[in-house]
């Protein structure tokens, strides 16, 4: 069987290494002789122009969570595309999630300027359970970030496309939902997908609608970057509409030197790492996703094209 990794942005050889060590009969090429002989692409941001080439192409599997990047080729191929759910992704994610909640909480930040100017300077602290985490996002990431935060005493509430009927949390649906969620949360978690549904939905007009009983609301963004709309953040951190912001996805990635958020006293910026994917985890994902369709079978968890995530 002949894989195709295609990625401009990571390294081939560690997950070549695994996968083939994992399934001798597989063979993971970068640059292929014959692009017509190859079966599954394995991508993440593959180059523009690749797949007209793949004449043979049986499926795709997207090596991260969110397939934006892929589903923005209009010549990629009507073929299955698996993305990546997995323990491994799944715990990265909830540990940046639980983090930057606590960090919010206990307002880190005021610690680390306090500390800076060397001055003895104590702050009532919010506890836990008084504060709402809002997961926009139901999925299969928010799920697995629910269970530290209720363990620390947080509550949480979700925002989804479709209903939840097996939550153990209120979940707002759609946009009719949107008000009453935003409306409960403290605390205000983006993980969203990047579609033509999602984009600029963290804006000015949603920071307003936060619930403001213990504080200023604050905002933690891991999920894409094109959700947010940056000026209305600044503003909003300006305005003391938001108390603070945790950013690690962006408009344009790597975030330009010149960008204000950067500098701003009120944000934290992390570079795209809050749930990497780890090659020596995800490798029997891969393995078992392309099986699957070998098989004629759909992928565990695949992109649906008319929905764009
Ligand atoms: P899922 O598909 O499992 O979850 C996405 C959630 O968003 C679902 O609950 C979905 O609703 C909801 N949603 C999508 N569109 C809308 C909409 N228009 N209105 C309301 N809700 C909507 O994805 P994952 O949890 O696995 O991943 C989420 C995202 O996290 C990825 O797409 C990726 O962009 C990002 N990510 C970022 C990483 C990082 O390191 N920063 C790492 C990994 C992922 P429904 O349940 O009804 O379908
Ligand atoms: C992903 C990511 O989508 O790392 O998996 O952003």
């Amino acid at each position: 069987m002949r894989l195709l990794f295609a990625s401009e942005e990571w390294d081939a050889a560690p997950w070549r290494e695994r996968l083939e060590a994992l399934d001798p009969s597989v063979t993971v090429e970068t640059e292929p002789s014959e692009p017509a002989a190859i079966d599954y692409v394995l991508a993440w941001k593959p180059r523009a122009g690749l797949w007209p080439t793949l004449t043979g192409l049986k499926g795709v599997v997207n090596l991260g969570a969110g397939v934006d990047a892929l589903l923005a080729d209009p010549s990629l191929p009507d073929v299955p595309i698996a993305r990546c759910v997995d323990p491994d992704l799944s715990a990265r994610m909830a540990e940046y999630i639980t983090l930057h909640c606590l960090a919010h909480l206990r307002d880190v930040r005021a610690d680390d300027a306090a500390q800076a100017r060397a001055e003895w300077e104590p702050r009532p602290a919010r506890v836990a359970s008084e504060v709402t985490v809002g997961l926009m996002g139901y999925g299969a990431l928010a799920r697995a970030a629910q269970a530290p935060l209720h363990a620390l005493g947080f509550s949480c509430i979700g925002w989804s496309r479709s209903a939840k009927d097996d939550a153990d949390v209120p979940v707002h649906v759609g946009a009719d939902g949107l008000r009453a969620f935003l409306a409960g949360t403290d605390i205000l978690v983006s993980l969203l997908p990047l579609t033509d549904a999602t984009r600029g939905l963290l804006n000015a007009s949603a920071f307003a609608k936060l619930r403001r009983t213990h504080g200023a609301p604050s905002l933690i963004n891991a999920g894409r970057g094109g959700v947010q709309v940056e000026p209305d953040i600044l503003a909003a951190l300006d305005a003391g509409t938001l108390g603070f912001a945790t950013l690690d996805v962006f408009e344009e990635e790597p975030l330009p030197a010149d960008n204000p958020l950067w500098r701003h006293p009120r944000v934290r910026i992390t570079p795209h790492v809050a749930a990497p994917s780890d090659p020596l985890a995800l490798a029997p994902y891969v393995l078992a996703q392309i099986e699957r369709m070998e098989r004629g079978l759909a992928p565990e968890h695949p992109a649906v094209r008319d929905r764009g995530y």
